[in-house]
């Protein structure tokens, strides 16, 4: 368990794995829990100039772990999720994320409280919450319009469908595409040269830069009751019931 979520630290950098590839990395409430307290000793930390967060070969992560959401739904105003997409949102350093495949759900959420993005050229993404009989999270309905606008923001959330790194990066979610080989090199050199810029300068950049977000905790908020009300709905206990029956869900006799 305690493997689940890898912390390492070098040269000013930390990195926080995402390491449950059995899983796809779906992340489970202890993950959230380590994942915001890696997040929380790294700010803390003046050692530290760069957090990056990674998952394993060939998958980010799958996205919230759906049979802790039908055996634990996360229900409370403060729960571990909330926390970690609250954290992730305030931290003060540069996040930079590195997608090396498989991104889902709050693998994409997360990518909007990241400073920068880079991915994989054969990483997908997708935004399965209506699916799922859920909502979008992470300030995830105010900020996906912002960036690529509210036509675009409807195909993802609404419908779905799977999209590459190319159209993740032609609508400004990720900064830049690589090879899979090439990725953690990129990263690494990307992360070195921030880590080796004035700090306190990096931080009042990155602090200005997300003043465009102030009504984020308030939208986090909104969405996270609805997500609530969602979680415990027969809708979405159909969609996760179905999910981990290998079915396809049947919401035909729902109002
Ligand atoms: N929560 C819980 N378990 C998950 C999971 C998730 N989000 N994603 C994958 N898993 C589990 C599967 O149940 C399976 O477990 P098992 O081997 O014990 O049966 C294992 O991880 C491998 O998943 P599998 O579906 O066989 O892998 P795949 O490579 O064919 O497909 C995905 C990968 C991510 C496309 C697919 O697993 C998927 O759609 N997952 C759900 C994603 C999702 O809806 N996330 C929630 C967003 S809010």
């Amino acid at each position: 368990m305690a493997d689940e979520v890898r912390v390492t630290t070098k040269d000013k950098i930390v990195e926080i794995q995402m390491n449950r590839p059995e899983k796809r990395n779906a992340i489970n409430i202890a993950m959230y829990s380590a994942m915001t307290g890696a997040l929380q000793q790294a700010d803390r930390d003046p050692a530290v100039r760069v957090i990056v967060i990674k998952g394993t070969n060939g998958c980010f992560t799958s996205g919230n772990d759906l049979a802790d959401f039908l055996g634990h739904p996360p229900l409370e105003d403060d729960n571990q999720v909330l926390r970690f997409l609250r954290t992730l949102h305030t931290t003060t350093k540069p996040v930079i994320a590195s997608v090396n495949g498989l991104a889902v759900g709050i693998g994409v959420t997360m990518l909007l409280h990241c400073d920068l993005v880079y991915a994989a050229d054969t990483a997908s993404f997708q935004l399965p919450f209506v699916d799922l009989g859920l909502v979008p999270e992470a300030a995830s309905s105010m900020l996906l319009p912002r960036i690529m606008g509210h036509h675009r923001a409807t195909e993802l959330l609404l419908l779905g469908e799977k999209f590459d790194a190319r159209l993740a990066r032609e609508i400004g979610l990720v900064n830049e595409a690589h090879p899979a080989a090439d990725l953690a090199g990129r990263v690494q050199e990307k992360a070195s040269a921030i880590a080796a810029k004035p700090p306190a300068s990096v931080r009042l950049t990155k602090a200005l830069l997300r003043r465009e977000q102030e009504s984020v905790p308030a939208r986090m908020a909104e969405e996270g009751k609805y997500f609530a009300q969602q979680l415990k709905s027969p809708e979405a206990r159909e969609a996760m019931e179905a999910f981990l029956q290998r079915r396809k869900p049947d919401f035909s006799t729902f109002a």
